[in-house]
């Protein structure tokens, strides 16, 4: 007879780079296999490192902005339910929404952050449902307490998946499937380059480490918790304070930060 426990299955969106990559990396240290998911790059690397680390790993290139590319990566599980998933994958857009930006990316932004979160939900919820456990991670962001002058589709995207994902965890109060909010602050990843945001104070400014946001996101998601604020102090901080300071202040405090040119000269 076999006695040996099958391992956990978990799936990680934008396991490539950044949070994604680290979180791929805490499943993994933590008796996972993985499904992981990216867009452009080659997984092989990302792949062999979750492999050295004990994991099988089945690594899947999709287009998540895309309606095909999410019902590809759902095929991809071949009908086993995760144990766990990160929906994690996710880009910016900074500027100007009247003069800098460009819709196509703002739309594409949309269909990645938010349509595709609903759309692999869906799916996950479902299943997760009817068996009667799971975990699941938002990465939603700090970004969502407050009105994102000068990177208003992002902070309005962010703003849905971490009311989504309260919202879901209510209603799954009862099924033994938990729902988790990751909050990072600013953290170092490709995230502020690909969002045009290098020129900004937030883009330029001090951030935590991808691997510090994605430990305390693990920790909250296995613990059950309902959100976690990353990582630093001031981070913490500005998650209290949003709950106290009015929109429009807040408003105003992130136009100092993303507005293009803010970064401090040297
Ligand atoms: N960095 C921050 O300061 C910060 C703060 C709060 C929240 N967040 C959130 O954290 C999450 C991860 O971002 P990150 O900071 O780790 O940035 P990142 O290093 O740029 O990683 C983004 C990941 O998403 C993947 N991705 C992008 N477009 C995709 C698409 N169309 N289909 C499938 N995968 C796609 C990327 O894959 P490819 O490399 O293949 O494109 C990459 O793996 C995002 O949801 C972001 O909003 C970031």
């Amino acid at each position: 007879m076999d006695t040996t426990t099958p391992r956990r299955l978990a799936l990680v969106t934008g396991a490539s780079s950044g949070i994604g990559h680290e979180l791929a990396k805490q499943f993994a240290s933590h008796d996972f296999d993985l499904v992981i998911a990216a867009e452009d790059e080659d997984l092989t690397a990302v792949a062999a490192e979750l492999q050295g680390l004990g994991a099988g790993v089945k690594a899947v290139q999709v287009d998540l902005a895309t309606e095909e590319g999410v019902e590809h990566l759902y095929r991809s599980l071949e009908g086993r339910t995760p144990d766990a998933a990160a929906l994690n994958a996710g880009i910016g857009a900074g500027g100007a929404f009247a003069s800098d930006t460009d819709l196509r990316q703002e739309l594409r932004l949309v269909d990645l952050n938010v349509r595709s979160t609903v759309h692999l939900a869906k799916y996950l919820v479902r299943d997760m449902a009817a068996r009667g456990e799971g975990r699941l991670l938002f990465t939603s962001s700090i970004a969502s307490t407050m009105p994102g002058a000068f990177q208003a589709v992002y902070n309005a995207s962010k703003a849905f998946v971490q009311s989504f994902a309260l919202a879901l965890r209510n209603e799954l109060r009862d099924t033994g499937v938990t729902v988790t909010a990751l909050m990072p602050g600013p953290t170092e990843t490709e995230f502020f380059e690909r969002a045009g945001m290098l020129d900004t104070q937030v883009g330029a400014g001090d951030k935590d480490s991808a691997e510090d946001v994605a430990r305390d996101g693990f920790d909250a998601l296995m613990a059950g918790k309902e959100r976690v604020v990353s990582h630093s102090l001031s981070t913490k901080l500005q998650g209290r304070g949003s709950r106290l300071i009015p929109d429009k202040v807040k408003a105003e405090l992130h136009r100092k930060m993303a507005e293009p040119g803010s970064r401090p000269r040297d």
